[in-house]
């Protein structure tokens, strides 16, 4: 079996990974169309107030002819303009943002829908920190590529054109001069990009190991408080954020240096103006006016110089995050369905190991040559010592894994055969640690289906014993619950499970160490309310209480991903091999067991 980590999916790299994203932002170009016509409305009507104080000044209001009528149209014509910036730039935020968000929407929702079909391998091998900081923040930064990016290239990279375009139209040869600027601020650029990019990723990394360690950390807080570990927790939290706050103070003062580096180029640009353009006034070669509208661009110029250099960070950012995402996108599900699935029609439960090995890790099989039939129906149990591979083997049956070797059957069929909804209908899995969701206990019986009634809910609680137990709850059925149930005990969120899955009504049961959380009179209850359950059904169940599984009509013994000895009690007891063994220890250990035998599933009682 191949391993599906982030790491080894397909990579792509730097623009590459971005250029992947780009479908999802296909369905905006027109919205990134208006974007751009409001930009260079913006763009033109900001470039224009100079230009329209120049000319009232060299035109309007020069010493030798005064024009007031000329001086209110120009007025009324800087208003229209000022208005004009003001309204585009604001359209054009609130566009860019309504775009920037529905991107990442898009995206969120298809990585979801991703990692949900994915297969469990997938899930043992990417941790769900790193999948959730994918899903919540590695598309936000990635919007940002969409938005701040591409706002500023355009915005910016136009206003240059536009500034310098005008700048040569007023004075070609004071242009000129200025344009002795662009390779200075190339130099600067360039010398601050590494330091910059440098400092950038060091912050990112060090808040990052921030947040893991808290997550970490508020997960295991428990463990933490019985072992006294807090102390030495928060010095280790400290030094982190030690090693956060010097990292983010020393990317500022890069970027606060870069920064400065240029606005001192700026001022002495002005000078420079200034100097040159104070010349040519008094040579009479330029008006006054000019010279105003000249500084005012000079000091135009360099801002959005500033802003596209901050860019950088921003594309190196959505660059890693985009490169997040491609990877989750691009690994393909272990267990897939089939082209042409199977429908199953009338499912009878028959199922049938044939010569099944497996491994998790390639080389490394848990299961070897595992063969064994059960007639649709039948009462299995499992048994073996801890790591056994009891687990393994039913992981396989609900198809979690693909069996390395052999086959693993259902009525006959390959369970490749079908599709996993098919599958996962026919087959009714409860495990000892049981997932449950925010919500109230009727939700998590009916796991948000619609079509159950409540009625229905009840009806299944009651059939495991469990409507009794629900009733006690503070609020009954209504009861809401915490994150993963932490508001009801361990046998409490079993009987819910219990209920989930009787609910579903599968033709194939698995009980995978389900009462092990139960005391022993609970467990007879639930162990009651199975009897009427398991009837007609295939139910495979693996326990450690010998007791639970004493009438099963077979009994299979694992031993080191083998089966070692396959028969009834009777005929296992009388072997006198390991199962005989494990039952006389269970009888002198666990003397609670013997309550609780006689409520047990009997071959009779099943009828
Ligand atoms: N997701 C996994 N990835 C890699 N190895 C695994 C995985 N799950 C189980 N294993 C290994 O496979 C072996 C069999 O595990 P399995 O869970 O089937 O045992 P088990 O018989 O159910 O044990 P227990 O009684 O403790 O539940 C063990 O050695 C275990 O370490
Ligand atoms: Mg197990």
């Amino acid at each position: 079996m191949r391993q599906k980590t982030l790491r080894d999916a397909t990579p792509t790299s730097g623009l590459a990974s971005l250029a992947h994203l780009l479908p999802f932002a296909r369905p905006y170009i027109g919205y990134f169309a208006v974007v751009f016509v409001l930009v260079v409305i913006y763009n033109a009507a900001s470039v224009l107030q100079p230009y329209l104080v120049k000319i009232a000044i060299d035109r309007d209001i020069s010493v030798a002819h005064l024009d007031l009528h000329g001086l209110i149209a120009v007025s009324l014509v800087y208003i229209g303009a000022v208005i004009a910036s003001v309204a585009a730039n604001y359209f054009q935020i609130l566009l860019l943002q309504y775009v920037g968000q529905s991107i990442v929407r898009k995206i969120r929702i298809r990585l979801f829908s991703h990692i949900e079909s994915q297969s469990m391998s997938f899930f043992d091998n990417n941790s769900l920190g790193r999948l959730v900081t994918n899903v919540s923040s590695d598309t936000e930064t990635v919007s940002q590529f969409f938005t701040q990016f591409f706002l500023s290239m355009v915005r910016d990279g136009l206003s240059l054109v536009m500034i310098i375009a005008v700048m040569f139209e007023l004075s070609p040869r004071i242009a000129a001069y200025c344009m002795v600027l662009l390779p200075i601020i190339f130099a600067i650029s360039l010398l601050f990009r590494k330091r910059l990019r440098t400092a950038y990723q060091t912050t990112r990394t060090r808040l990052s190991n921030v947040v893991s360690f808290l997550a970490e950390n508020l997960a295991g807080m428990r463990i933490t408080q019985i072992f006294h570990q807090e102390d030495r927790q928060a010095e280790r939290f400290r030094s982190l954020n030690e090693a956060h706050r010097s990292a983010n103070v020393h990317e500022y003062q890069v970027s606060v240096q870069f920064n400065r580096a240029l606005d001192l180029l700026g001022n002495v640009a002005v000078a420079g103006v200034v100097w040159v353009g104070g010349n040519a006034v008094i040579g009479h070669m330029i008006l006054f006016g000019t010279l105003y509208a000249f500084i005012t661009y000079i000091r135009q110029f360099f801002q959005p110089i500033n802003s596209i250099t901050q860019q950088w960070n921003t594309l190196q950012s959505s660059i890693v995050a985009a490169d997040r995402i491609g990877r989750v996108l691009a690994v393909q599900p272990d267990v897939a369905d089939p082209v042409q699935p199977l429908t199953p029609r009338e499912v009878t439960g028959k199922i049938e190991f044939d010569q099944v090995s497996f491994a998790y890790k390639p080389g490394e099989n848990v299961l070897n040559d595992i063969s064994f039939a059960v007639a649709p129906g039948a009462f299995v149990g499992f048994v073996g010592a801890t790591g056994a591979g009891k687990s393994s083997i039913m992981s396989l049956l609900t198809r979690f894994y693909d069996v390395s070797q052999g086959r693993v059957t259902v009525d006959d069929v390959d369970v490749r055969e079908y599709r996993q909804e098919d599958l996962h209908r026919m087959i009714g899995l409860v495990q000892q640690d049981v997932h449950l969701f925010s919500g109230t206990v009727t939700d998590n019986i009916r796991m948000f289906r619609g079509e159950f009634s409540e009625q229905d809910v009840i009806r299944a609680a009651e059939a495991v014993g469990a409507d009794e137990i629900i009733r006690r709850l503070p609020q009954g059925y209504e009861t809401k619950l915490f994150a993963k149930g932490a508001n009801l005990s361990m046998g409490e969120r079993q009987l819910v499970s219990f209920a989930r899955v009787v609910l579903l009504n599968p033709r194939v049961l698995i009980l995978d160490e389900a009462t092990a959380s139960l005391d022993s009179q609970t467990e007879a209850w639930v162990q009651r309310g199975l009897q009427a359950v398991a009837k007609n059904r295939t139910t495979l169940v693996i326990a450690h209480r010998l007791s639970t599984i004493r009438h099963a009509d077979q009994i299979i013994v694992l031993d080191r991903g083998r089966i070692i000895e396959q028969g009834d009690h009777e005929t296992l007891v009388a072997k006198g091999g390991m199962y005989a063994r494990l039952y006389e220890k269970s009888g002198i250990e666990a003397p609670a067991t013997a309550a609780v035998d006689i409520l047990t599933l009997s071959p009779v009682a099943r009828g």
